[in-house]
């Protein structure tokens, strides 16, 4: 199996995962992540956001322009900008992915790669399909999140 699709399923099942996490928080008996999302300071979890973010476009500087849309060229960085805001999410008691978190990575993902979808051939071109998949994952995630939290909250009203 292509590495790149290996490391692009790695990362999708790791936002399934903080997803559910969070889905199942949302449920009856979960005082603990309650207490963790209170105390979620959001103006330094996006000062951490930001030094994750500086790395990654300093990193993204070291790649030859033609190769910043070639997925095997930026995995690496990708994943270490990936692995960045989940540790200082995580170590700051901050969810993640969380909306301030995935409006970053979105924002990064339109600052470095709308370049990249325009081309029509995007869709003839295997490799490039996958960069388009790596786009549209945390696009989908966070509406999903909106739908489970609009779900969640009629849910209760349902049962309260
Ligand atoms: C949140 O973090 C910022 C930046 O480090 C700090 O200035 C602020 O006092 C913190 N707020 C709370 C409520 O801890
Ligand atoms: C991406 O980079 C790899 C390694 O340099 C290369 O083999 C591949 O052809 C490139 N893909 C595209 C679409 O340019
Ligand atoms: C995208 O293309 C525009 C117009 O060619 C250019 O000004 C801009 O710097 C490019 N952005 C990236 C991230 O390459």
């Amino acid at each position: 199996m292509d590495p790149n699709l290996v490391t692009l399923v790695k990362l999708s099942l790791i936002f399934v995962k903080a997803l559910v996490a969070r889905g199942l928080s949302d449920g009856a008996d979960a005082p603990v992540t309650h207490t963790l999302r209170i105390h979620c300071n959001q103006s330094l979890l996006l000062l951490e956001m930001e030094r994750c973010g500086e790395r990654f476009t300093a990193d993204m500087k070291q790649i030859l322009p033609d190769d910043r849309c070639n997925l095997t060229h930026f995995i690496r960085e990708y994943h270490v900008f990936s692995f960045c805001t989940e540790a200082n999410a995580e170590r700051i008691g901050c969810f993640w992915p969380n909306p301030q978190v995935e409006r970053f990575i979105i924002g990064l993902h339109q600052r470095f790669f709308s370049n990249c979808t325009l081309d029509p051939l995007v869709f003839l071109d295997p490799p490039e399909h996958t960069l388009t998949l790596l786009i549209l994952i945390p696009v989908f995630l966070t509406l999903a999140m909106v739908a489970l939290v609009v779900w969640s909250s009629k849910r209760s009203d349902v049962l309260a």
